[in-house]
């Protein structure tokens, strides 16, 4: 892992979480032998007097503290959290580092999987955050009856991603209590944060659900959603239509320009196709981003909305002098930029009929139809339809649905849909389609036979 993006993870848990964790821990057992805490930091959460016994690890001697200032039954152990076997703990309690799977040291990711696979069967999706991988070693080295009791985001209840986790844990019956806090609790972390409590020492158990305020008053929920419907399911393409996530060009800073910028590197209209990179820059009540309306909300208000045209074989001298002028250091920090042959040649997406914002805050997210024909970058979802006829229908079914009943929080203002939940309503808007066309064509003939002379 890079040295920033340790920096990045090191979040330190307000004392008041740590105190509240203890008292939900005792509701489980009244006393702990031995715990273990990953990613233990300054071992704030050996601020307790529940155990005989606590270890910590921690990767970064910077954190922890002095030998001489710790109990004499609180050990911080300087090591990477994956490198020890030790294990039989009664209770492995913390806050474990939150890394997206793309910053992570890829040998080091496949080597800890690995290891994780040969000892509990499960093979971990590349794409987990860092805290899955923690969180299967917190379950690996409790002991067999064993509490673990993780501050993790709450997304780890319906991410596909997290399903391998999911479905070891349900295989074994353990018991799963989840505690959704229902107000952020760290700033400038944008996750629903959860305590996470799985009970091994139960075979049979069920999951439940609770919704936690920052005074730790819990209430049971009858979804992880948080209303009594289920989480949006994730489903894969249909075959009449789908949705596809925004292009990923490499840096939307370097591939993406306002106008102004587009002007000043003299790249003319040949150079660029229009693009559109989040669509809260329109108000709601558009529906249909024309031309008009994409210059007035995106190229004369000075949005990013030009995507250059690198991946054509025929560059002009003036986008080849500004793709020139980019400084090597600003490219090569994106995988997707040193991963190709020529660093700016990407391969470009058709056109989207339908746009689909992919966070919203009430209702549902933003839908429009793209007659301005521009490219859908990064958090835009493009939805594209084998027929022209599905296009209105789509919008239509997508505006009405009510996505913020069944889509679970990222962080507690913002929802986020996720593209394979987004082709799970469009399947359902299209079959429902086919049942009322079906209804339809028997109502017809039906209406047929009855008159026929
Ligand atoms: C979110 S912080 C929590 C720190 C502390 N436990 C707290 O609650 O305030 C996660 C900690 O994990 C540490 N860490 C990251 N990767 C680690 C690894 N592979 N092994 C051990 N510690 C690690 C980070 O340095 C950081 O201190």
């Amino acid at each position: 892992m890079k040295n920033k993006y340790l920096q990045s993870c090191q979040i330190e848990t307000p004392e008041y979480i740590v105190n509240g964790m203890w008292r939900i821990a005792e509701t489980y057992a009244p006393h702990f032998n031995r715990v273990v805490d990953y990613g233990a930091g300054d071992a704030r959460f050996s601020h307790s007097t529940m155990f005989n016994h606590y270890t910590g690890f921690e990767i970064d001697p910077s954190k922890i503290p002095a030998a001489d200032k710790l109990p004499s039954n609180v050990d911080i152990i300087k090591t990477d959290a994956f490198s020890s076997t030790s294990s039989g703990y009664d209770l492995c309690i913390g806050n474990p580092p939150y890394i997206r799977a793309n910053r992570l040291d890829p040998e080091w990711r496949n080597n800890v999987a690995d290891s994780l696979k040969s000892e509990t069967g499960v093979d971990l999706n590349r794409s987990v955050n860092l805290f899955a991988y923690f969180l299967m070693l917190a379950l690996l080295r409790t002991k067999k009856d064993g509490l673990v009791m993780q501050l993790i985001p709450f997304e780890w209840v319906s991410r596909p991603s997290a399903k391998p986790i999911r479905d070891f844990i349900a295989s074994k019956g353990w018991q799963v209590h989840v505690y959704r806090f229902n107000e952020d609790i760290f700033d400038n972390v944008l996750t629903t944060a959860s305590i996470t409590v799985i009970d091994k020492s139960k075979s049979d158990a069920k999951w439940r659900y609770y919704q936690l305020s920052k005074t730790f008053d819990a209430v049971e929920m009858l979804q992880p959603s948080g209303t009594p419907h289920q989480v949006l399911e994730y489903s894969k393409r249909h075959l009449d239509a789908h949705s596809l996530r925004g292009l990923s060009p490499g840096s939307q800073d370097i591939f993406t320009l306002t106008e102004h910028e587009r002007l000043f590197y003299g790249l003319g209209l040949n150079d660029v196709v229009g693009c559109i990179t989040s669509l809260k820059h329109i108000p709601s009540k558009i529906k249909n981003l024309t031309a008009k309306s994409f210059k007035k909300y995106y190229v004369e208000t000075g949005k990013k909305c030009w995507l250059i045209r690198s991946d054509k074989d025929e560059l002009s001298p003036n986008l080849k002098a500004y793709l020139d002028s980019i400084d090597e250091s600003a490219w090569k920090k994106y995988s997707t930029c040193t991963n190709r042959a020529i660093w700016w040649k990407y391969t470009i997406f058709p056109c989207a009929p339908l746009l689909v914002a992919s966070g919203f805050v009430k209702f549902g997210p933003k839908v429009v139809l793209n007659h301005a024909k521009v490219i859908a970058v990064g958090s835009v979802y493009g939805v594209f339809a084998k027929k022209s006829k599905f296009v209105p229908l789509l919008a239509d079914g997508l505006r009405k649905k009510n996505f913020e009943l069944q889509v679970v929080s990222h962080s507690n203002n913002l929802k986020k849909l996720e593209i394979r939940q987004l082709n799970s309503v469009i399947s359902d808007i299209l079959d429902d389609q086919t049942v009322t066309e079906q209804e339809n064509d028997v109502f017809k003939e039906s209406r047929r036979i009855s008159y026929a002379p």
